[in-house]
C-alpha cells in the first residue's frame, strides 16, 4: 500500500509568515498565513528589518498552528520544504533556520524551494498540471513567462527588464496616494471607473516576450505633474483604469502569443498580481476564445502562502531532491529545473 505523502511548507521570503501541510502534493490539510501588511502599511512598503522581526515573533506560532489545524504530529510528516530564495535575505533566513531546526529535531529531510516555483505549484492545489504548460508569473518581485515541458522543468522565455508588475502597481498606487500594497486598490478603482486615461503600451521588440513597466510608471507620474501644473486635480479612478488597461493588454497579448508558439495544453497564472480581477477576466476571456484551458488559483493562493511551497516541495520530494543543513538564504536564486 502506498503511504500518503505529507509535506510541511514554510514561507518567509517577504511579508507573510506562513506554514502549511499538503497531502500527496495537491490536498491542503492546513494553511496558516500571518500577514504583516497592517504594520508595513505605515511605512508605505516592506522594511526588511521589521519584516525579519515579525517573522521571528510569528514563526513558531504559525508552525504549531499548521500542525494543530492539520491534526498531525511531526512523526506524520515526510519532509520540510522551505523557501530558499529569492526574497529578503534576513526574512528568508528565519524560515530556513526554523525549517532546519524542525527537520533536525524530527529527523526529517529538508528541501529548498524557489519562491516562484511555489507560485506556479499553487495551481497544482487546484487541478493537475498538463504539459506543455505556460505559466505567467506576476508578483511583487517577478514578471515572467515560463514554459514547462514536465513537472519541475522551467524554461524562462520572457521576463521584465525593469520593474515587476506588482512593483509597478505599488509605485503607481503611491503616486495616487493609495495605501500599500497598492495592487488591490488600483484594481478596485479601475473596475469602478467609467473612463480610462490613455497610457502607452510597452511592446518592446516584435518577437520579444520580455516586459517593461518603468515607462508606464513614468507616464503616470508625468500625467500627474502636467495636471498639477495646470492647476487641475487628478482623478485616481481614470488613472487606475488607464494604467491597468495598459498592463493587462500587454500581459494578455504576450501570454497568448507564447501559448500559440509553444502549442501548450494549459495556461496558468500565478503570483500576487494574478489576484487582479481585470487581468483574470482578460486572460479567461482570451483563452476561452482560443480554446486553451486557463487556470488561476483563488486569490488566497495567489498571494504569498506556504501551501504553494509545500506543493512544489512535494513534487521535488517525489523527484528525489533533498537539501541539507548547509542551506542558506539566496536572495537572487535563479529558477532552475529539478527535472531536465
Ligand atoms: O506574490 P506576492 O504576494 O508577493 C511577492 O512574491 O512579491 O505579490 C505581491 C504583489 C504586490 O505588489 C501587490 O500589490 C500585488 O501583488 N497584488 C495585486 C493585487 N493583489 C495583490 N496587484 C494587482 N491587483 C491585485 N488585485
Ligand atoms: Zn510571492
Amino acid at each position: 500500500m502506498n503511504k500518503d505523502l505529507y509535506i510541511l511548507g514554510i514561507e518567509t521570503s517577504c511579508d507573510e509568515t506562513a506554514a502549511s501541510i499538503v497531502k500527496n502534493g495537491h490536498e491542503i490539510v492546513s494553511n496558516v498565513v500571518a500577514s504583516q501588511i497592517q504594520s508595513q502599511k505605515r511605512f508605505g512598503g516592506v522594511v526588511p528589518e521589521i519584516a525579519s522581526r515579525h517573522h521571528v515573533e510569528q514563526i513558531t506560532l504559525v508552525l504549531e498552528e499548521a500542525l494543530r489545524e492539520a491534526g498531525l504530529t511531526p512523526a506524520d510528516l515526510d519532509a520540510v520544504a522551505v523557501t530558499e530564495g529569492p526574497g529578503l535575505v534576513g526574512a528568508l533566513l528565519i524560515g530556513i533556520n526554523a525549517a532546519k531546526a524542525f527537520a533536525f529535531a524530527n529527523s526529517l529531510p529538508i528541501i529548498g524551494v524557489h519562491h516562484i516555483a511555489g507560485h506556479v505549484y499553487a495551481n497544482q492545489l487546484m487541478q493537475p498540471m498538463e504539459f506543455p504548460l505556460l505559466a505567467l508569473i506576476v508578483s511583487g518581485g517577478h514578471t515572467e513567462l515560463v514554459v514547462m515541458k514536465e513537472h519541475g522543468h522551467f524554461e524562462l522565455i520572457g521576463e521584465t527588464r525593469d520593474d515587476a508588475a506588482g512593483e509597478a502597481y505599488d509605485k503607481v498606487a503611491r503616486v495616487l496616494g493609495l495605501p500599500y500594497p497598492g495592487g488591490p486598490h488600483i484594481d478596485r478603482l479601475a473596475l469602478e471607473s467609467d473612463r480610462a486615461v490613455e497610457f502607452p503600451r510597452a511592446w518592446l521588440e516584435p518577437d520579444s516576450y520580455d516586459f517593461s513597466f518603468s515607462g508606464l510608471k513614468s507616464a503616470v507620474i508625468n500625467y500627474r505633474h502636467n495636471l498639477e501644473q495646470r492647476g487641475e486635480t487628478i482623478d485616481p479612478h481614470h488613472v487606475a483604469a488607464g494604467f491597468q488597461e495598459s498592463v493587462v493588454e500587454v500581459l494578455t497579448a504576450k501570454t497568448l502569443k507564447a501559448a500559440r508558439q509553444y502549442k501548450v495544453k494549459q495556461v496558468i497564472a500565478a503570483g500576487g498580481v494574478a489576484a487582479n480581477k481585470g487581468l483574470r477576466s482578460s486572460l479567461e476571456a482570451t483563452f476561452e476564445k482560443e480554446g486553451i484551458p486557463f487556470y488561476v488559483p483563488p486569490i488566497s493562493l495567489c498571494t504569498d502562502n506556504a501551501a504553494m511551497i509545500a506543493a512544489a516541495g512535494s513534487s521535488m520530494f517525489e523527484a528525489g531532491v533533498r537539501g541539507n543543513m548547509e542551506m542558506n538564504g539566496r536572495p537572487g536564486m535563479p529558477l532552475t529545473s529539478w527535472n531536465s
